[in-house]
């Protein structure tokens, strides 16, 4: 038996990562079905993969008239211009304005879903999809950067194990004092999952030229910041293998 719901809305669809598989989403699903019951499971839609499925839950949805339907985006990367993506991307789904208006989002949090009652309810926070910025065309993150470098430090779950986490702030540090992050002719940064050498880990990649590190502690990183990409130097010691030539 389903219970009504105490909110306008015809369906709410939870939408985000991680929302179907692993630690994070055992725990949403387990506060979600203690909030409501066993089948608000069926409003879930994992973003992991990509989007199709929740394009074919909105066009189901429409077709049955379970409107207005409210999306909450439990992404924890989200952003404005991935919420004008969503909206438009919603907008074109819907078609009419009248179907538009019955489409809405809102921001929510995955891990703290007692809020979401509130948020559900709290209709002032939720965005139709009649009006949409356009996406933008030339900003910033839509040019290739000027970086000489992305370097990618696995955060994966064995380098993890072997102290990979705080090596992260301690590179973002190392190569902001030295006037490399993330600018013309500098670095860019990027945290991974697994790339394989776990056991030569904590693994950091760099490309070009595709140079492989094995980064255990801070003086590590500090090495590699100094001489790698201040004095432009190999750092021996520190490669899993000799590079190719
Ligand atoms: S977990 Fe880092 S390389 Fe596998």
């Amino acid at each position: 038996m389903t219970t009504a719901l105490p909110h306008p809305y015809s369906r709410v669809l939870y939408v985000g990562p991680d929302l179907q598989r692993g630690s994070f989403a055992e725990l949403f699903q387990r506060q979600l079905v203690a909030a409501r019951n066993e089948s608000a499971l069926a409003d879930i839609a994992d973003t992991t993969e990509g989007y199709d499925a929740l394009w074919q839950i909105v066009r189901a949805s429409i077709a049955a008239g379970q409107l207005p339907l409210l999306l909450i985006d439990l992404d924890p990367n989200s952003s404005s211009p991935y919420l004008d993506w969503l909206r438009s991307e919603l907008q074109q789904l819907a078609g009419d304005p009248a179907t538009q208006a019955q489409l809405l989002v809102a921001r929510g949090n995955a891990a703290a879903v007692e809020t979401l009652d509130a948020l559900i309810e709290h209709r002032e926070s939720h965005l139709d999809c009649v009006t949409v910025a356009p996406l933008p065309g030339a900003h910033a993150w839509s040019c290739i950067p000027e970086h000489d470098y992305r370097v990618l430090l696995c955060n994966g779950p064995r380098c993890t194990r072997r102290g990979a986490l705080p090596l992260w702030k301690a590179l973002r540090e190392q190569l902001k004092a030295a006037g490399k992050l993330e600018c013309a002719g500098g670095v860019h940064i990027t945290r991974t999952q697994c790339q394989f050498p776990c056991d030569q880990g904590p693994t950091l990649s760099v490309y070009p030229p595709g140079a492989w590190y094995q980064v255990q502690n801070e003086e590590d990183v500090r090495t590699l910041v100094q001489e790698r990409f201040v004095e432009g130097r190999e750092v021996p010691a520190l490669l899993m293998r000799p590079l190719l030539t």
